[in-house]
């Protein structure tokens, strides 16, 4: 979900099956992404892929989708949220049919630097209180949290 170019580094994950659904509001991304989707498929019987524009706002359309295995919402939070509280992030998260629900942020600030404190104590008391399950994944720019619902 606003996977930008992310699915390019899908070779990376090393995974022989794989459906794969990608969805951003850019269609200049999300025709790129479908022509490497066809060459993916081409090469791989294991891979199936499709991108499609949707916008993250469009609650009832994602409550509605096929059910998933994992979800990747990476670097998307400040763009739901635009700096007024979390509860559009909650929402969507809540509604995506995922087992699996993977929150990513970037840890450096606006000039480059790490933060002291990269966690994102709001998601952690939200998966408290709607009984969620979570462990984090720490990288040097990104801190992800791999939510089980
Ligand atoms: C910070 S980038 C993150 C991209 C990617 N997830 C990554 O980690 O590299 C935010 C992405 O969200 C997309 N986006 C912005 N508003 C959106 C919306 N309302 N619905 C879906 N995608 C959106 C942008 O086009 C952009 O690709």
């Amino acid at each position: 979900m606003g996977c930008g170019l992310n699915p390019f580094s899908i070779p990376l994950m090393g995974l022989n099956k794989l459906n794969y659904y990608a969805y951003d509001l850019s269609k200049e991304e999300i025709n790129s992404l479908n022509t490497f989707f066809q060459f993916l498929e081409e090469k791989n019987d294991g891979f199936w892929g499709v991108a499609k524009v949707l916008d993250a706002f469009s609650w009832e359309e994602i409550a509605k989708h096929d059910s998933v295995d994992l979800c990747f919402l990476f670097k998307m939070t400040d763009v739901l949220d635009r700096g007024r509280g979390h509860k559009v992030s909650e929402e969507v998260i809540k509604r995506i049919p995922a087992k699996y629900v993977v929150v990513s942020f970037s840890t450096k600030t606006m000039s480059g630097k790490g933060m002291n404190f990269p966690e994102r104590k709001w998601i952690e008391l939200m998966c408290t209180r709607l009984k969620y399950t979570y462990k984090t994944l720490k990288f040097s720019n990104e801190i992800f949290y791999v939510i089980k619902k």
